[in-house]
């Protein structure tokens, strides 16, 4: 499935539930045939659950969450992480709550704002992993058919990472030292955007998943950057 139309599964309501055991993610609603997930979710989800992997009760911040599909498989997966799920658009935040209650979710925390905004301030310098597939999309590579989900996929700045900049600059406020972020963008991004993280205070990790159009990236915070960078 391509990532837009996850999104508009996402946008529409449908439940993503993760079964773990079968290591895939379906999309649900009530008399329609499941549906597979796309392949960046499960991408990103496979990222963040290997890079928590030696941790007890993980602390992990998903922005972007859309219909919840990283943080509820993830909450699946590691029933202690504590984890809180941030999305703009107010129906994707409904359909995330609608998606924790039906899994019993308890410890995942959805919020209604924009990037790390809704996060809860006691979390500075705690977070495990800030992990986000938010737009990121290229403007040469957006078209009409993709006016069903205004905000989900195409980029800001000319390079389409506008977002993921401001994420990955206010991340550093929550990430405790070694912590990861871990982000969705495009190989042709990631070139010239590893140096930018470089200059922010983190350490490339590399490509974690994915090839060419469509690839997840780590990167850890470093920890002598942390008292230059947060003001
Ligand atoms: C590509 S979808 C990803 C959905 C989900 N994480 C997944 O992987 O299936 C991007 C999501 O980012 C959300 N979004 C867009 N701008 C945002 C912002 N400034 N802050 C938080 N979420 C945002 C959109 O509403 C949309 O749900």
């Amino acid at each position: 499935m391509s990532p837009r139309a996850a999104c508009r599964l996402t946008q529409l309501g449908f439940a993503p539930v993760y079964d773990y055991t079968l290591g895939k993610v379906d999309w649900i609603a009530a008399g329609l045939p499941t549906v597979r997930a796309g392949q960046p979710s499960r991408r990103v989800l496979d990222a963040v659950r290997r890079d928590v992997e030696g941790l007890d009760a993980p602390v992990v911040v998903e922005v972007g969450t859309g219909s919840g599909a990283i943080a509820l498989g993830l909450a699946s997966a590691r029933p202690t992480a504590e984890i809180h799920a941030v999305d703009l658009v107010p129906r994707a935040v409904r359909s995330a709550r609608r998606n924790r209650r039906r899994i019993g979710a308890a410890r995942v925390h959805v919020h209604r704002g924009s990037l790390l905004d809704p996060v809860p301030e006691r979390l500075s310098g705690l977070v495990d992993a800030v992990v986000a597939n938010v737009p990121y999309v290229p403007p040469e590579r957006r078209n009409n058919s993709w006016d069903f989900a205004p905000g989900a996929i195409g980029g800001s700045d000319a390079d389409g990472l506008g977002l993921v900049r401001d994420l990955a600059a206010a991340a550093r406020r929550f990430l405790r030292p070694g912590g990861s972020l871990i982000l969705q963008m495009t190989g042709g991004q990631w070139t010239h955007f590893a140096d930018e993280l470089a200059e922010l205070g983190y350490r490339d990790g590399g490509i974690l998943g994915g090839s060419g159009a469509d690839i997840v990236v780590g990167a850890r915070f470093e920890e002598s950057a942390r008292e230059v960078a947060i003001p």
